[in-house]
């Protein structure tokens, strides 16, 4: 399972880098480590995935209103929110061989009969300890397994690491705080120290005001926003799951207390009911509650819509009520008012805030991860029409007889409403199959006939079913299927 995995991973990086949708970024001087740059094909599908998002949360309803706050924010912000004392991560190193792991991540193999060496592993990796277990003949049997977070440092001595050999090489845990800081200004004090936020929703709680009285709402209502968020992760990783410089898509719902609990009901089930909407299959997704460990530091209940990736189901959104924590702590902070005067109700009081928070680079890893298909002749991203990067290509069988200008002619015509693409090189079978392989949905191919009768042929990309429509026909045959 975990080879299978790193294999189906690795062949969706190397179609990334192949055909222009994912870079590790600065390749040119050995990269930066969890860095990313989208290429031609990973802008129009990240692109597509926004603008999806931003129809479903702001456009198709008249209760949340759009945001586009800055990244840089009054340092006090950080303060009020928890994330400078609050946002940190329990980080182990180990001494042999300088790896590096999130306390919360390893879990261990601890024997039953009380002494004797135990196993760390990372969690989600069950086939790799096995391997290891099976070299130190020792039977699983023998083992409970627990979470590291729950062995006495005392104990450390008999603990074995991940990736070595040796007993007692792990150091304690030292909470590490996961914002970037920098500068603001030419001086270089504790004083000019200013954060690269960390998610991007504490712009919208000290705009709440700001936005309500604009855009003249009342409760219930929310604010969406997009827009880069940056951490300083430990342990980054499988591709663009775990980045340090990422994009966010989150929405602040904010309702009368007491309402919190029904909001927070229906915002979990709208957002599962976008991704199947987005074309992702229902058997790949779930939900996860967090238990009590689990709760990030201002939520009362969380819930995470999980995706079935090749390494394992994963958190893709996160659900939160995180109650009038932000709000109520921005107040004393700032000593402004953020009380809502509720009209119908004649009372005041601070609002409690349902959130929805994904991230735009993990929901393009699991759209392609649940459009990967390998088939016995070809590689097919099988994305819905309205995600996939092309909506269609024009080709021209061949480039004599007029083929080529009837083809850009039409290419003309669609550019306007469509992003489509023009391929005239190469045999029409492998024309497809690079079709395929980026996921364009349909192709259109200008041949002889068309010379006669205006006809082309359209070939559907998961069928590879042709039928011939006319070229007058064509922009309403996308119309209807790719929008
Ligand atoms: N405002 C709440 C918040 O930020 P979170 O669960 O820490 O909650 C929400 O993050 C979403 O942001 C995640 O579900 C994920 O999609 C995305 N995300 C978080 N950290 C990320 C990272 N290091 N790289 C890529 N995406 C990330």
């Amino acid at each position: 399972m975990a080879n299978q995995a790193n294999d189906t991973m690795d062949k969706l990086v190397s179609l990334c880098k192949r055909r222009g949708f994912i870079f590790q970024s600065s390749e040119i001087y050995g990269g930066i480590n969890s860095c990313y740059d989208y290429g031609p094909m990973g802008i129009e599908l990240k692109k597509n995935i926004k603008e999806l998002w931003w129809k479903a949360m702001v456009y198709e309803r008249d209760d949340v209103e759009g945001l586009d706050a800055s990244i840089l924010m009054h340092p006090r912000v950080w303060e009020a929110s928890g994330h400078v004392e609050g946002f940190t991560d329990p980080m182990i190193d180990c001494r042999e061989t300088k790896a590096r792991y999130r306390e919360d991540q390893l879990l261990v193999y601890v024997p039953k009969s009380g002494d004797g060496p135990m196993y760390a592993f990372p969690e989600g990796d069950p086939e790799y300890i096995t391997k290891k277990l099976k070299k130190a003949r020792v039977d699983v049997g023998d083992y409970d397994i627990r979470p590291l977070s729950g062995i006495p440092v005392e104990q450390y001595a008999r603990v074995i690491g991940p990736d070595t050999t040796v007993a007692g090489t792990l150091t304690e845990p030292r909470l590490f705080n996961l914002m970037f800081k920098t500068f603001m200004g030419p001086v270089e004090s504790d004083a000019n120290i200013v954060f690269l936020r960390p998610e991007t929703a504490q712009g919208i709680y000290v705009n709440f005001h700001n936005v309500r009285e604009a855009a003249r709402q009342k409760l219930p209502f929310g604010i969406a926003q997009i827009g880069k968020a940056f951490r300083n992760e430990i342990t980054p990783g499988n591709f663009v799951f775990r980045m340090r410089e990422f994009e966010q898509m989150e929405m602040q719902y904010f309702v009368k207390p007491g309402e919190d609990e029904r909001f927070f009901e229906y915002w979990k089930q709208e957002r599962l009911a976008w991704y199947e909407r987005l074309g992702i299959r229902r058997e790949n997704l779930q939900f996860h509650q967090h238990g009590e460990g689990e709760l990030a530091h201002y939520a009362k209940a969380a819930f995470d819509i999980q995706f079935k990736f090749p390494f394992g189901w994963s958190e893709i959104e996160g659900i939160h009520n995180r109650t009038d924590f932000d709000l109520v702590r921005h107040q004393e902070f700032s000593r402004k008012n953020l009380q809502y005067f509720d009209q119908d109700a004649g009372e005041k009081y601070i609002p409690y805030v349902v959130e929805t928070s994904t991230g735009v680079d993990r929901l393009l890893l699991t759209a392609l991860a649940d459009a990967y298909e390998e088939e016995a002749e070809r590689v097919v991203l099988r994305f819905s029409p309205a995600v996939a990067p092309m909506k269609a290509a024009i080709l021209p069988l061949v480039k004599k007889d007029g083929m080529a200008e009837t083809a850009q002619n039409i290419v003309k015509g669609l550019r306007k409403h469509f992003r489509v693409f023009y391929d005239e090189s190469g045999a029409v079978g492998r024309r497809y199959r690079r079709q395929d392989e980026i996921g364009t949905p349909y192709c259109f191919t200008v041949d002889g006939q068309t010379m006669e009768d205006g006809s082309v042929t359209v070939r559907e990309r998961d069928s590879m079913a042709q039928e011939r429509i006319s070229q007058d026909q064509i922009m309403n045959y996308l119309v209807d299927r790719v929008m």
